[in-house]
């Protein structure tokens, strides 16, 4: 017999095995719904000190462990933290969300200093090392970033929106001026994600939430061709890290996408139907998802009979489970313990 490539389920699902009961994280596991979450981030006050205290955000990360023992921990982060170590200014309303000083047009960029990032982001490469020492060994550990075009929406939005109108009205008025914005968050991308892999990042996760919300045309020339130039960069440096992207809302795109981008592995959203899924996309490799978040909320019967349909469909090729999105903060952890049990047997 040949010897797995580790004894970490979650890495050999990436790399290919099908079990019979498949690894299981959750997206945004670490997080509001938990009551020692909601704890530490009072503690912390800001919501960026939270993720700038390796202390605090070690402790965040591995709350859910502690509690449910899934078999991959996400670094507790935002994907946010790169404008604000580009020097934008950036903050987190309560009961709001994230608020920018919003960049709209090529002038604007003159604000953002790359060569000042990597040194910004050392609290962050910190809570990585930190996690490497104190995660049980059977779990493995997941660095993340936005993609550019997701951080972009926000950088030039200034806030969250529901259409992105502020990015597309630059990306569609003057597209070579809001490539230069794009070009810039996917090298700072990368040097980010390399420096979280040499702090002991084992699997890098890539969040393409807005994905979506553009043409054809423009999704490849935005969200496809920016993920593909950083995975071949990342193949050269860590060749070993697998990288799984989330193009969230991508639909029938979600085959070329993953196809030519040749990330590792592709994180399912919710609208993707796993027949689909398990006839076109696990031949290219292991998929991740996609159990509705409000689906967790709701719990019982109605739950079971959708992981069980999942466990059907995506059971038999390579798989992570996971959900469609982030867990919400209403989702009672009792329900977490209840999907846990019925994916493990
Ligand atoms: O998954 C994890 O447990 C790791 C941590 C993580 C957070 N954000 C913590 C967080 C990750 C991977 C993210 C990614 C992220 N952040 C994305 C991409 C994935 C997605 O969910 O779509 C996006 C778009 C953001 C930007 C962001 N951060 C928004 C829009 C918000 C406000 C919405 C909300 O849920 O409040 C945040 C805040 C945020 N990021 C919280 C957490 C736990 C809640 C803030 C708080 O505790 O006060």
């Amino acid at each position: 017999m040949t010897k797995p490539v580790s004894d970490k389920k979650f890495l050999r699902a990436l790399s290919g095995e099908v079990f019979d009961h498949p690894p299981i994280w959750l997206m945004r596991q670490a997080g509001r719904y938990l009551p020692e979450y909601r704890e530490t981030r009072a503690k912390a006050g800001s919501f960026l000190n939270l993720c700038y205290t390796p202390e605090l955000a070690v402790e965040v990360t591995l709350q859910p462990i502690r509690r449910y023992g899934f078999d991959a921990s996400i670094l507790f982060s935002d994907i946010l933290v790169v404008p604000d170590a580009l020097g934008q200014k950036v903050w987190f309303e309560e009961g709001v969300g994230p608020r920018l000083d919003p960049i709209t047009n090529v002038a604007g960029l003159k604000v953002l200093d790359k060569s000042r990032v990597l040194d910004h982001l050392k609290p962050v490469f910190e809570t990585v090392r930190g996690l490497r020492q104190e995660l049980p060994k059977e779990t493995a550990l997941i660095g993340f970033a936005g993609a550019p075009w997701t951080v972009a929406t926000y950088m030039v939005g200034g806030r969250g929106s529901p259409d992105q109108g502020a990015a597309k009205a630059w990306a569609y008025g003057d597209p070579d001026g809001f490539q230069s914005l794009i070009d810039l968050l996917t090298e700072v991308t990368g040097d980010y994600l390399e420096a979280q892999v040499k702090a002991g990042a084992e699997v890098l996760q890539i969040f393409d939430t807005w994905a979506g919300s553009l043409p054809a045309v423009q999704f490849r020339r935005f969200c496809l061709e920016p993920i593909k130039a950083l995975r071949a960069r990342l193949k050269k440096s860590c060749p070993e890290v697998p990288v799984i992207a989330f193009p969230k809302g991508a639909g029938a795109a979600y085959e070329t996408y993953f196809k030519e981008t040749g990330v590792s592995a592709i994180s399912l959203d919710t609208s993707v139907d796993p027949v689909w899924a398990a006839k076109v996309l696990q031949p290219i490799g292991p998929v991740q998802g996609n159990l509705d978040p409000l689906l967790l909320v709701a719990g019982g019967s109605e739950m079971d009979r959708a992981v069980d349909h999942l466990l059907k469909t995506l059971g038999q090729g390579p798989w992570i489970f996971n959900l469609g999105h982030g867990i919400v903060p209403q989702a009672p952890p009792e329900n977490v313990e209840r999907l846990i049990k019925r994916v493990r047997g």
